[in-house]
């Protein structure tokens, strides 16, 4: 579908992150031209499917900084949906600890006026850790809109440290991705202004 309005979906490694193909045929479905850009562990896991989401998306899947002099590939983001957003993530990202591309193009669409829309996938274990709270509380006030946590793992129980690989790939498929790309819809005019679009040099 022919669309002018461009998003950056950007996944960390939480199992829905294996259901990102999906997510992204809905979202083109809804009119975006996606970018898909994948923390360096969600790329390892979904290895042998970045040829075809490449395609899917009609642009290179990012999941490293881009060498010195190298062109930017993607067009500049009317908004950023970051999804699955994993307890590491969200809090590198709230930090400001930029060790890898996708917390920091989401650090730098903070700062460019960006709509952000986060989605976290994080189990009621590590929620319990105080820096979590603190770090939900710094991405809102930095205007991130936070969706409730998608957590598909029981708080306690196997796999509750959120470590171990759940069950039969459960999680997956009932990630709210309709609901994710509805708040980026309701996001996205607010701050849509030519003077806010991203053209991150990255
Ligand atoms: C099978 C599996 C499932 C995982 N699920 C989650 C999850 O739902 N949420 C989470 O915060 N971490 C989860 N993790 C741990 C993260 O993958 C790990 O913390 C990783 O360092 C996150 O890196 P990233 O944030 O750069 O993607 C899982 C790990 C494995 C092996």
């Amino acid at each position: 579908m022919p669309t002018d309005r461009v998003l950056h979906l950007l996944g960390s490694a939480a199992e829905p992150v294996l259901g990102v193909r999906a997510a992204v045929g809905l979202a083109r479905a809804r009119g975006w031209d996606v970018c898909l850009g994948l923390t360096p562990t969600a790329a390892d896991w979904l290895r042998d499917d970045l040829d075809a989401l490449a395609e899917a998306t009609g642009h290179p899947v990012k999941s490293r900084f881009r060498r010195p002099g190298d062109r930017e590939p993607w067009p500049a983001a009317d908004a950023v949906l970051v999804a699955p957003a994993t307890f590491n993530t969200l809090n590198c990202w709230a930090l400001g600890i930029t060790g890898n591309w996708v917390v920091g193009h989401a650090a730098e669409a903070i700062g460019k006026g960006v709509p952000l829309v986060a989605v976290p996938r994080v189990n009621g274990a590590l929620t319990a850790h105080p820096q979590y709270g603190r770090s939900l509380a710094t991405l809102r006030e930095a205007g991130v809109e936070l969706l409730p946590n998608a957590d598909g793992l029981p708080a306690d129980g196997p796999g509750a440290d959120g470590l171990a690989p759940p069950p039969s790939g459960a999680g997956a498929a009932g990630f709210p991705w309709a609901a994710a790309l509805a708040a980026v819809e309701r996001a996205g005019p607010r701050g849509r202004r030519e003077g806010n679009r991203w053209d991150s040099g990255r």
